[in-house]
Order: structure tokens, then C-alpha cells, then sequence
């Protein structure tokens, strides 16, 4: 029988981005067990230094990707997790980072666990934060953009055709033992 630590290790290795969608709705209670996923990330002394905008409005969705070369996957996502340092939580600027890229690793996984959707973490809109905050009305001071999740319903018949190589460093190439 296949071990536990096999299985998980098989879902964590079989998330990949996914920059192609199709148009399906995706409940409330669905985006909300994503969420979950992220509320039990680890931050640096549980200070949960987070803060989400959830995008699924068609009006906010074109704003917003104006502000990054991914556009499109933006549009084409049913919806968009908008996460944002929330710098009245920080303590320590390093580990709050830190503390939200498991936070957006979780949320990943959390898509990656709900059959048929698949996702993308667009850091690259990062070059335009600040449009981002004034687009949200959001006190530039206080919240800082960290990234973007697009979530949608997996387009199966674009992944399977550009099915690029996934490539990973080997364990040699990034550790020393002692
Ligand atoms: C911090 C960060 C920023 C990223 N920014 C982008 C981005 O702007 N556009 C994009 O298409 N993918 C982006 N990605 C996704 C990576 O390209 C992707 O995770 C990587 O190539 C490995 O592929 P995989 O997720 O399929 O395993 C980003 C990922 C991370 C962690």
C-alpha cells in the first residue's frame, strides 16, 4: 500500500501552475475552504500578517489587469486573490515575507486540492503595487501588495497541448550534510 508521506508528497508534486481557464463559477464555500488553507499557514510568532482582496467582478477584474503583463490570466481566472502585507500586523519585515509566501504556498495547495481548479501566483504585477493599492483605495502606508492567486477551472485541452518539462534542481545540487 502506497504510505501517507508518498501521497502527499505525489499532491504537492502534481500542483502546477496553471495559466489557462475556462469559464466556470466556483462558490463562495469553495473559495472560503482555500482560505482555510492559508488561515493555517505558519507566520513568524503567529502573527498572521495577511490581508485578502477576493476578485470575482468583471468591472474590478479589468482594472486590475491593467496592471500586469498577465492580464489575460487575470480576466480568464473566475477569481482573483489579491494578498496584501498588512504592515500594522508586522514585526519583522524578513520573516512577515516570509509568513505570506506560505501563506500564498497554502492557498496553491488549497486550489490544488479542489478537483478540477488549478492556479497561478502572478508575482509580477509587484512592478505596478502601488496602481494596485490606489485601484483598491488602500492606504499605501499600511498594506503592501505581495502577489496575485488566479484560480479558475482548469482548461484541460490547452494544459495537456503545452505540457512544458517541470524541472527541479536535484537534492544534491542544494544541500550539504553535517
Ligand atoms: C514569487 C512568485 C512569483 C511568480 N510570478 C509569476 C508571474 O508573474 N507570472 C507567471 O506566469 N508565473 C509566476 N509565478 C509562477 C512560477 O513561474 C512557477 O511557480 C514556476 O515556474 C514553477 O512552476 P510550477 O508552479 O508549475 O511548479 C510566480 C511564482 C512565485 C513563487
Amino acid at each position: 500500500m502506497e504510505s501517507e508521506s508518498k501521497k502527499y508528497l505525489e499532491f504537492v508534486r502534481s500542483r502546477k501552475s496553471i495559466r489557462n481557464f475556462i469559464f466556470s463559477k466556483i462558490y463562495k464555500d469553495t473559495i472560503l475552504e482555500i482560505l482555510e488553507f492559508g488561515r493555517w499557514a505558519p507566520s513568524g510568532a503567529n502573527n498572521q500578517p495577511w490581508r485578502v482582496h477576493i476578485v470575482i467582478n468583471e468591472k474590478v477584474k479589468t482594472m486590475l489587469k491593467e496592471h500586469t503583463k498577465y492580464g489575460s490570466i487575470i480576466e480568464s481566472a473566475y477569481v482573483n486573490l489579491i494578498v496584501f502585507l498588512d504592515k500594522e500586523k508586522s514585526y519583522d519585515r524578513v520573516k512577515d515575507i516570509q509568513g505570506i509566501g506560505a501563506f500564498m504556498q497554502n492557498l496553491l495547495l488549497g486550489v490544488h486540492a479542489q478537483p478540477g481548479l488549478g492556479a497561478v501566483w502572478i508575482g509580477e504585477i509587484l512592478n505596478q503595487k502601488e496602481r494596485v493599492n490606489e485601484l483598491f483605495k488602500l492606504d499605501l502606508e499600511r498594506y503592501e501588495l505581495m502577489g496575485v492567486i488566479c484560480i479558475g477551472e482548469v482548461d484541460k485541452a490547452i494544459e495537456q497541448r503545452s505540457q512544458k518539462a517541470r524541472e527541479r534542481r536535484p537534492i544534491d545540487d542544494f544541500v550539504e550534510w553535517y
